[in-house]
């Protein structure tokens, strides 16, 4: 895909930092396993790359962050209870570590991490676990994979105290097969408390890994990071799965028509982001059937103030915090969370907002099935009229259905398992999935 104005230097660079900040503020709900487990394996990575002299601890950092994504996947299919039983299982780790793959080749993907065979070769031959004392990356990954895992296991399924499950990590080290200095080092780590209360915090700390040459993401890197958290959150539930990625679409289509090629773009980009907040919104709300109570309607509406207070953290999409808090404004004054009228609402919202509803309308929600493109239309103009969407943006999008306007849909992970060498791997997910229900 082209990205107009993002490969060369007229578009902003976002700080990878900050992104770790707020991927840290998906911590919560049924994420919150597999974001820890990520983070602390992260961490353990950093540390011990940098006592080892690596020098890079941050690329490290990045590579522990990564591996465990494939679990974040398989969320979706399992029960963190169910999951956590199945997690020493072969084909759920094989599972998971294909996910990874998937994910970090399609979507997480960064030139600037260099010497990525490490990481590929874990992923794609399934080589976690195996030593191969010659590659000290691999072995620092294999034992922050390892110990994250007891980590998680500790905290969330036997309920441990912090202080049984360093003595657990401890003993484990001490037995662990794995190359020597790194065992010396993962020791010393251990003994520090300095790096101890680093690993056992609930803060990512990414500044300190990570330093300023390699944190840097601009152009197809900066969107894959995007998309990262766009699918995080979609991915939570069916009803979203495509959601974000459509209204990017949408959005960016109506708004080359009306405001021009770059506001298109930025439009995408709000389109990507618009509804990140929705990681506070319990699933139970998210796909409750039939009408929300009072209370459940309260919760839901807050989805846009999150999304903005997520992405003011990150320097560089400040604009896109400001576009996406107002997409449920209503020009009618009726929309929240500001109840602005007509001429608070700038143009590109008015496109974002259209683009949501639209988006909504032709998908399946536990409430409803998806609605035609044309009956969504129908009722869009029904809505125009009343004064709370904008006319121009109306007939535009009209327009545009009658000469053939599709919507496309980008399901990233669903696309690659369509793969025909993927399918023993789908196979084993399913059949993971069927152990279980
Ligand atoms: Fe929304
Ligand atoms: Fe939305």
């Amino acid at each position: 895909m082209e990205y107009p104005g993002f490969s060369s230097n007229n578009f902003r660079s976002v700080d990878m930092r900050d992104l770790i900040l707020v991927l840290n503020d998906f911590s919560y709900g049924e994420l919150k396993f597999f974001i820890d487990y990520s983070l602390f394996s992260a961490k353990i990575s950093g540390i011990l790359s940098k006592k080892l002299n690596l020098n890079d601890g941050g690329k490290n950092y990045i590579k522990g962050l990564m591996i465990g994504f494939g679990y974040i996947f398989l969320s979706k299919f399992l029960d963190i209870n169910d999951f956590l039983i199945l997690f020493e299982n072969k084909d759920t780790q094989e599972a998971a570590l294909f996910i990874s793959h998937v994910f970090y080749t399609s979507i997480m993907k960064m030139e600037s991490l260099e010497n990525e065979s490490e990481i590929l070769y874990i992923l794609k031959e399934n080589n976690l676990n195996k030593s191969y004392f010659e590659l000290e990356t691999i072995n620092i990954l294999t034992v922050s994979h390892e110990l994250s895992k007891m980590y998680v296991f500790d905290k969330y399924l036997k309920r441990e105290a912090y202080e049984k499950t360093l003595e657990n990590i401890i003993d484990y080290t001490r037995k662990f097969n794995i190359d020597n200095e790194v065992k010396i080092a993962l020791l010393d780590i251990f003994r520090d408390p300095w790096e101890m209360s680093i690993i056992f915090s609930d803060d990512p700390y990414p500044e300190l890994f990570i330093d300023r040459e390699i944190a840097l993401l601009r152009g197809e890197e900066l969107m894959n990071a995007m998309k990262l958290l766009t699918f995080l959150v979609d991915y939570r539930s069916r009803f979203t799965r495509k959601h974000s990625f459509r209204v990017s679409n949408i959005a960016r289509d109506i708004g080359k028509e009306i405001l021009g090629e770059y506001e298109g773009f930025k439009l995408m980009i709000s389109g990507l982001l618009h509804d990140i907040g929705k990681i506070y919104v319990p699933l139970k709300i998210l796909e409750k059937p039939g009408f929300f109570n009072d209370f459940e309607r309260k919760i839901m509406n807050t989805h846009s103030v999150r999304t903005y207070l997520m992405l003011k953290k990150i320097n560089g999409l400040n604009e896109f915090a400001e576009v996406s808090l107002l997409h449920h404004e209503k020009l009618d004054g009726s929309g929240y969370p500001h109840r602005y009228k007509s001429n608070e609402i700038p143009m590109e919202v008015r496109i974002l907002t259209f683009a949501d509803i639209l988006s909504a309308l032709t998908e399946e929600r536990p409430y409803k099935n998806p609605y035609t493109i044309k009956e969504a239309m129908s009722i869009l103009y029904q809505e125009t009229k009343e004064g709370k969407l904008d006319t121009i943006v109306y007939k535009k999008v009209d327009n545009m259905v009658k000469n053939g306007y599709r919507i496309i849909d980008e399901d990233i992970i669903e696309s690659l398992l369509k793969e025909e060498k993927y399918n023993i791997i789908k196979e084993k997910i399913n059949i993971l999935k069927e152990k279980i229900y």
